[in-house]
């Protein structure tokens, strides 16, 4: 006859062992992104290269800056800059070579940095960043999973994967028309951008989209913040506005046009 005792082990055993076997296979499987980040930061340029899922991609040679864009196009009407946003015009030659457009898919950009304007959940969305999961692969929510959330305004940055770019940095734009949320957006990618001493970046048009951020307003802020952070930080390459729309396409070239003055 068994003893209580004895059921009980026997029921403890049997429960606890797949659970052990499941918080193991667990664990491993949380590690695996661990080691697939280190695999693609240390790989060489072209084996990573035989893995992108996009097989088109653009190497920042391959970006003309605004200065050498703005010579070939015929840009359209300027837009005026913020009445109370001073620049120093001292300093217009040296940046209009440190920003660049480019139309396209974010996803095909071989730099340093991607942003993902992500939600709070960080466990991808539609829009970019549906298409920034869809082409890193199942590594980069797994990552995502283990910093459990971003809040509204704040950014946070993981691997890439397979993407091209090194790095993945994941801000969460605000729900409509909310300026202040989302000059913290652009001031803590550019943060994390310094930290990690990245040289190239590029910026998708963060809550305009699913989020409803009027499109004007949010080039403003965007070209406003980008504009006062490279006045005070000379060692960065580049930093791309990476637009998808048509009319973003405009109101970058009016914007652009006062705020990386091209005389
Ligand atoms: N490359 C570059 N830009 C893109 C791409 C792409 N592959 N796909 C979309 N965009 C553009 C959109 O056209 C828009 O101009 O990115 C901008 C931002 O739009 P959304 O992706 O909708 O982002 P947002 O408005 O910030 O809304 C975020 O949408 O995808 C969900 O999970 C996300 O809940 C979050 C919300």
């Amino acid at each position: 006859m068994f003893s209580c005792q004895k059921i009980v082990t026997v029921i403890t055993v049997a429960v606890k062992a797949p659970i052990r076997a499941l918080a193991s296979a667990t664990k491993l499987k949380m590690t695996d992104w661990k080691v697939e980040k280190e695999k693609f930061l240390s790989m060489s340029l072209d084996a990573k290269r035989k893995l992108y899922a996009s097989k088109e991609f653009k190497q920042i040679s391959d970006i003309p800056t605004w200065e050498e864009y703005a010579k070939k196009a015929t840009l359209a009407s300027q837009i005026p800059r913020k009445t109370d946003f001073q620049i120093d015009s001292s300093l217009n030659s040296s940046l209009r070579k440190k920003v660049s457009i480019f139309q396209g898919d974010i996803t095909t950009l071989e730099i340093d940095a991607i942003v993902n304007a992500a939600n709070t959940s960080l466990l991808g969305g539609g829009g970019v960043d549906g298409a920034i999961h869809r082409a890193a692969g199942p590594n980069l929510v797994a990552e995502c999973k283990t910093l459990h959330g971003c809040p509204t305004g704040d950014a946070v940055i993981t691997g890439a994967y397979k993407l091209p770019a090194k790095y993945v940095i994941h801000t969460v734009g605000p729900r409509g028309e909310k300026p202040g949320l989302l000059q913290q957006c652009y001031r803590n990618c550019l943060k994390i951008m310094c930290e990690k001493k990245l040289q190239t970046i590029a910026f998708p048009c963060i809550s305009t989209g699913i989020y409803g951020y009027p499109n004007e307003p949010a080039a403003h802020i965007a070209a406003s913040e980008v504009r006062k952070f490279l006045e005070n930080n000379t060692e960065v390459e580049r930093i791309i506005f990476c637009i998808f729309l048509e009319q973003d396409h405009v109101i970058y070239e009016g914007i652009l046009q006062s705020y990386f003055p091209l005389n």
